[in-house]
């Protein structure tokens, strides 16, 4: 595997390779990499060759108050991990790399961006965006892949994608969730044993909703109430917004109705977690992805 610490290396790799007509596979990461971010070098290897991860904690991306600087770092173990795995190139800039002096340039998704996620993390997205946008230029992958972890993101990368006429296919991967049900993140190692413990009431959260979809169940108000009463009997848990949303435009459904989202974010401690449930409408059925 080969590291790569520049853009103009970077972008010398991917002109070889497509003028090779080898197809590019990129995964684009912050580090601390788990099994859910494994998941993803495994699609685009199955699809892709060569791969391109990268590894960059974006800093235009996380607000004043906000975990930057002790976001998780281990790079050592992530560059062995993708080694043992046959990924090709690790593409591992220093931000004054990607933002050289003078950087002035930064790109907003209106309306997507500013709600749920957007609202409650002001410049969050347009930090995504950015970096994203600048990532498929130097890589030029052939197909990008991100987790539905973070299902608001993937819906923002597909806009992005769509109005800046970029070639990227867009590959959405399913979630990757420990035994007992809690989505694989890298700020779960922030929880103490007491809060990992209370974590699994985000994904039995959803799991309630499922049970009433199952039931029946079409009105989102009531699909919220059920959520939010399995997060309200976690002492430790604290909801920021549990909501049902249509897929495409990320405003709150009233019915359930071709795709949407059940979406929560919930603090334990200072510690914020996501998770979702993907609802889609199949010839009258309701079919509920955790
Ligand atoms: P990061 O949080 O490192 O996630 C990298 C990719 O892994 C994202 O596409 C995310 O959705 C996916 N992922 C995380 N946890 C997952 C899980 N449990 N199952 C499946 N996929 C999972 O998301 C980012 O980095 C950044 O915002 C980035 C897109 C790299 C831009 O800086």
């Amino acid at each position: 595997m080969e590291i790569i610490r520049t853009v103009e290396w970077m972008k010398q790799v991917s002109r070889q390779a497509r003028a090779e007509g080898r197809l590019t596979g990129f995964v684009p990461t912050m580090g601390a990499l788990h099994a859910g971010h494994v998941s993803l070098v495994r699609a685009a290897q199955r699809d892709c060759s060569p791969v391109v991860v990268s590894i960059f904690v974006n800093p235009a991306q996380f607000g004043p108050g906000e975990d930057f600087a002790r976001y998780p770092r281990s790079f050592d173990a992530d560059s062995v991990l993708l080694q043992s795995l046959g990924v090709e190139y690790l593409f591992a800039p220093e931000a004054a790399e990607m933002y050289p002096p003078g950087f002035s340039s930064y790109v907003e998704v209106e309306g997507l961006g500013s709600r749920l996620e957007g609202r409650a993390r002001p410049g969050h997205f347009r930090g995504v965006a950015t970096v994203v946008l600048k990532l498929l230029e130097i890589v030029e992958p052939w197909r990008a892949y991100f987790g539905r972890k973070d299902a608001q993101q993937v819906r923002i990368i597909q806009q992005l994608v769509r109005d800046f006429y970029l070639d990227a296919q867009i590959e959405v991967c399913p979630i990757v969730r420990e035994n007992d049900g809690l989505a694989l993140s890298s700020r779960n190692a922030y929880l103490s044993a007491d809060d990992r413990r209370a974590a699994t009431a985000l994904c039995r959260a959803l799991g309630a909703a499922r049970e009433a979809i199952e039931r029946g169940e079409r009105n989102a108000a009531r699909l919220v109430a059920a959520m939010r009463e399995v997060i309200g009997r976690e002492r430790r848990a604290a909801a920021d917004y549990v909501e049902v949303v249509r897929a495409d435009s990320f405003e709150p459904a009233a019915q359930l109705r071709g795709e949407c989202y059940a979406l929560l974010a919930v603090f334990f401690g200072a510690t914020r977690l996501l998770d979702n449930m993907l609802i889609v409408e199949k010839d009258g059925a309701m079919r509920c992805e955790i």
